[in-house]
């Protein structure tokens, strides 16, 4: 058997990390400012989530939700102080569709509506509703279509506003990135989502923030939207919660009641994905890690806005985008295979950063240096 061709592939096979490192199998080291899509935060192979993973799995890895798993109850803990939103409740899923899925059905559930408002640019994941609020349609197969997903222009408080004043009654949820990821790294204003609160407040909508690539500390606060200084609903988070132990989880509001039965799934919060996401927490909490993604993230920023030839920089912390005038493809070869360091991208223009939350001040020189010799050349 082979593999289903879904992915344009690197030519290149990885077999070791260690922080913000990788390695192929010829020996090759690269500095990874991609972080495998955002999903490494603590960095590759920390010892403290080595050893909770391992000491986990050698006890238990699985059991179903029928029985009590005392590690759900530690996590929803953590995350609820590192988040500072202690009176919130956790769902645990698989994966950052899982999580947006989840949301979208749960704010249907408890406002009893059927529409929801998504953003412009949008990328929530690409199962049914998820993918339907995704604003690609390449990837929206037939069955996914739906009227009940309405998207409107990102950081347009007036079309916001216009759209409410017809449909707010009828609007279930309202779902957006704080930052969005594919859509090339654009910032949702602190007033947008302000109003985005207030509009949710009016006419008794759930804001869901969909913080699977923008959340877990990756803009220097816990979640994105936190910058604006209101509370979401529900924040949909994965990627960067296990540092490649595939999970994913919804952090809730406690105006929103359980009822048993409303959610599920098999492998959601199982033993062994808990104790990656508490090492996760433990490091991010014991190492300040959000103040290094502003400290880093902000140095970072500056220096970029200083290199010749670049359009422009966006982004926040350790989730910055470098849209160039030209298309990105042959300097991110050359960044990989002349420079050694991965990086990812958004589009044809733009170039992501991603690194893992632990970055220092010394890789992001050594990524700047060898990015500003690739631009100068291209000049
Ligand atoms: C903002 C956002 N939401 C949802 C998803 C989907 O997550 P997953 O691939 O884990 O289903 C992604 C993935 O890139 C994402 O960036």
């Amino acid at each position: 058997m082979k593999m289903f061709d879904v992915y344009p592939l690197h030519p290149v096979t990885i077999v070791k990390a260690e922080g913000s490192y990788v390695w192929d199998d010829q020996g090759t080291k690269y500095l990874d400012m991609y972080g495998g899509h955002a999903v490494i935060s603590i960095g590759h192979t920390h010892p403290h989530y080595v050893e909770l993973v391992t000491r986990q799995i050698r006890e238990i890895g699985f059991y179903s939700n029928s029985v009590i798993i005392a590690q759900q109850k530690e996590l929803a803990e953590k995350l609820g102080k590192l988040s500072g939103k202690t009176d919130y409740q956790l769902f645990l899923v698989n994966s950052g569709a899982e999580a947006n899925e989840n949301a979208m059905k749960l704010a249907s559930f408890h406002t009893g509506r059927k529409k929801v408002v998504a953003f412009r640019g949008a990328f929530h994941g690409r199962t049914s509703l998820a993918v339907a609020a995704t604003d690609n349609p390449a990837i929206v197969a037939p069955v996914n279509e739906t009227d009940n997903v309405v998207f409107l222009p990102y950081n347009d408080r007036q079309s916001l506003e216009e759209y409410f004043a017809k449909h707010g009654e009828e609007t279930a949820a309202v779902i957006i990135e704080a930052i969005q990821g594919v859509g090339g790294i654009r910032v949702a204003s602190e007033e947008f989502l302000r109003s985005i609160r207030s509009l949710c407040d009016q006419y008794g909508t759930v804001w869901i923030a969909d913080c699977v690539q923008c959340g877990c500390g990756r803009s220097g606060k816990y979640y994105a939207s936190d910058w604006a200084g209101v509370n979401a609903d529900i924040y949909t988070m994965a990627k960067g919660i296990g540092n490649g132990f595939p999970m994913g989880a919804l952090s809730i509001t406690p105006v929103i009641a359980a009822k048993y039965g409303m959610l599920g799934t098999t492998f959601g919060g199982n033993h062994l994905a808990c104790a990656a996401a508490i090492a996760v927490a433990d490091v991010i909490q014991e190492n300040n890690l959000m103040d290094n993604v502003e400290k880093v993230g902000d140095y970072l920023i500056e220096r970029l806005r200083t290199l010749p030839g670049i359009k422009e920089v966006r982004g926040r912390g350790l989730m910055i985008g470098i849209e160039l005038p030209f298309e990105t493809a042959e300097l991110r070869k050359k960044l990989l295979f002349d420079e050694k360091i991965f990086v990812g991208s958004s589009g044809k223009y733009v170039i992501r950063l991603l690194p893992a939350l632990t970055l220092t001040k010394a890789h992001a020189d050594i990524f700047l240096t060898a990015f500003e010799k690739l631009l100068t050349q291209k000049c």
